[in-house]
Order: C-alpha cells, then sequence, then structure tokens
C-alpha cells in the first residue's frame, strides 16, 4: 500500500498478474478450451440501463444528471486529505480512500456524519487510464442495478481522475476469501454472495444492449453489510455484439486465471467470457478451502 503515500511517484504495472491477487491488464494467448452458459434467472427490481451503445462524447458522459461531478478539493476534504488510515485498498489503477459526504448536498462533511462514500484515485499515468476511467463512468453512470456498485460521482481537474463509490462495509470478496481472518466464509455466504454476482451479470447479458463485463473476479465483487455482492471496476467493460454479428473483437483485456482462454487466443469476446470468469470465482470457493486445509496441516 506503500504508493497510496506517494501517488505522484506510482506508476501502472503492465504486467501479467495470477488470479488471487491480480489487477487487471492485458493477458497473454493460450489454448482454448469451451465455457457453458450461465443460467440464472434475471433479476428486474430496481434495474435500469439507458442507451449505452450510441458513440457518445466525453462531454456527454460526464453530463449525466445521475452523476456529480466533484471538485479535487471537494474530494480532499471528504477524505481528510487523502488521509494514509483512510486507506481501504490498493489496486493496479490507484487507491481507494474512506470519505465522508453529506448525503442530500453531497459537500464534503465532517468525518462519521452523513454518507460513508470509496473515493478512487487513480494514478496519473496517461491516456490508458483515463480510457478506463471514463469507460466506468459511461457504464456505472448509467446501470442501475441492486447488484452493480453505485457510482456516486467523479472528478476529472488537470490531470486528476477520480471515482466516487457507495462505500461498501464488507470490502471485497477476494479479500474474506483470501486474506481472512480466523473464520472461512461460510458456504450459505458464499452462495448468496455467487448468486447476487450471477444476478449482476445476468442484468448486464441481458440488457437490450448487452455490456460485457471483462473483469469479473473475486476483486471486483463488493460486499455490503448483508453480504450481497454488488460488481465494480467498469473500465474494461465493452458493448456485446450486436445484429447477427456472434462476437466483438477486441485487445485482450482482463486478468489472467479469469479471462477466458477462448478470449485470449483469438480476441473474439462475447457474454460467454464472462460466464467462464464466474466460474473461476467458484474455484477460488474450492481453493480457500483447499489453503485452509493445508493450513491446518502444517
Ligand atoms: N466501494 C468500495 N467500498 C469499500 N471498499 C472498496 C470499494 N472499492 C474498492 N474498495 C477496496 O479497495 C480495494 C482495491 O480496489 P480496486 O478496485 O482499486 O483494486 P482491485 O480490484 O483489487 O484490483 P484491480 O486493479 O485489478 O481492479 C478493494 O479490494 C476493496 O477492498
Ligand atoms: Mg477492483
Amino acid at each position: 500500500m506503500g504508493n497510496c503515500l506517494n501517488s505522484s511517484s506510482a506508476q501502472v504495472d503492465t504486467t501479467l498478474s495470477s488470479h488471487a491477487s491480480g489487477t487487471s491488464k492485458n493477458v497473454s494467448k493460450s489454448s482454448y478450451s469451451g465455457p457453458s452458459s450461465l443460467t440464472i434467472s434475471s433479476y428486474s427490481e430496481m434495474s435500469s440501463a439507458s442507451s449505452l451503445q450510441t458513440p457518445r462524447t466525453e462531454g456527454e458522459i460526464l453530463l449525466s444528471p445521475s452523476v456529480k461531478p466533484f471538485s479535487f478539493i471537494e474530494l480532499k476534504n471528504a477524505t481528510r486529505n487523502f488521509r494514509p488510515d483512510s486507506v481501504l485498498g490498493e489496486g493496479g489503477f490507484g487507491c481507494v480512500f474512506k470519505g465522508w459526504i453529506d448525503e442530500f448536498t453531497l459537500t464534503a462533511s465532517k468525518p462519521g456524519s452523513g454518507m460513508i462514500i470509496a473515493v478512487k484515485k487513480l494514478k496519473p499515468e496517461g491516456f490508458q487510464g483515463h480510457k478506463e476511467w471514463l469507460t466506468e463512468v459511461k457504464y456505472l453512470g448509467q446501470l442501475r442495478h441492486p447488484n452493480l456498485v453505485k457510482l456516486v460521482g467523479y472528478c476529472s481537474e488537470g490531470d486528476s481522475r477520480l471515482l466516487v463509490y457507495e462505500f461498501m462495509p464488507k470490502g471485497s470478496l477476494e479479500n474474506h476469501l483470501f486474506r481472512r481472518g480466523p473464520q472461512p466464509l461460510p458456504w450459505a455466504t458464499r452462495l448468496k454472495v455467487a448468486i447476487g454476482a450471477a444476478r449482476g451479470l445476468a442484468f448486464l447479458h441481458d440488457a437490450e444492449e448487452q455490456v460485457i463485463y471483462r473483469d469479473f473476479k473475486a476483486s471486483n465483487i463488493l460486499l455490503d453489510a448483508e453480504f450481497n455482492a454488488k460488481l465494480s471496476d467498469f473500465g474494461l467493460a465493452k458493448a456485446g455484439p450486436t445484429g447477427d454479428k456472434t462476437h466483438v473483437s477486441t485487445q485482450v483485456m482482463g486478468t489472467q486465471g479469469y479471462a477466458a482462454p477462448e478470449y485470449i487466443a483469438t480476441g473474439r469476446l462475447t457474454a460467454k467470457s464472462d460466464v467462464y470468469s464466474f466460474g473461476v470465482v467458484l474455484l477460488d470457493y474450492y481453493l480457500e478451502d483447499v489453503l485452509l486445509i493445508n493450513k491446518k496441516r502444517v
């Protein structure tokens, strides 16, 4: 977490990563093995998606009425000057800080009063970071569903790019699986999390303008106080194929270990790539138990 203390010297790590601790990056090509399809009923309660595939300018995306443009100083105040002790975590694109805002005016409030937020501060590393930041605002700014994390707002000022989310008190699924305390996550809770995450994916895949998430992994499944799962990190999300097309051709992006082999091999992306990654998360569940057993054996 050292980078969180000195963001001016931080650089994005562009190396490949393994899936248990991986950050989202280009992944290399490998051999094929086909995924099956996800068959879970979709969930329509309180969900919405306005037109996503219409090409929109950066200005139009940032003018979305459902997200607030914050100034840098507002977020500096909300996080108490990005204090090291308010760091919630760190990923490939920067550090995430805990902050407080007034829930009605959305202006910075005193620590401990108002609404808790999570502020992701992107490392100042240039074009790719900005592109993914904008993609996140484009998708999370419009998509609303109980199993997608809510984007409250963003900040774009000079070279600074920040994202403001609802705070998820139980952190990421990855933290519970691989960096947990003495108690492993009960299977009933794991199932609840898997079903919630599947509902989030099904919402994206079944939308009139399909969205392929491309970054399904344990660290991107965030948990609220009741262990309801919400998908986060839409920087790699991509519009699904339209008309009679079967796939979209893309530069291969994602996290090694979670990305589907046939997508890595061909660059052909379909919703099934997300389904493969979903299966890897289920494998993580099993892996957690194996690690626990090994730990007990030592
Ligand atoms: N909305 C949030 N509420 C609470 N904690 C959060 C929130 N968003 C992120 N975090 C914490 O910050 C950590 C880092 O998140 P981040 O998305 O930046 O990185 P990552 O998912 O671990 O890696 P990657 O860069 O591949 O996405 C998460 O593991 C989680 O613990
Ligand atoms: Mg993440």
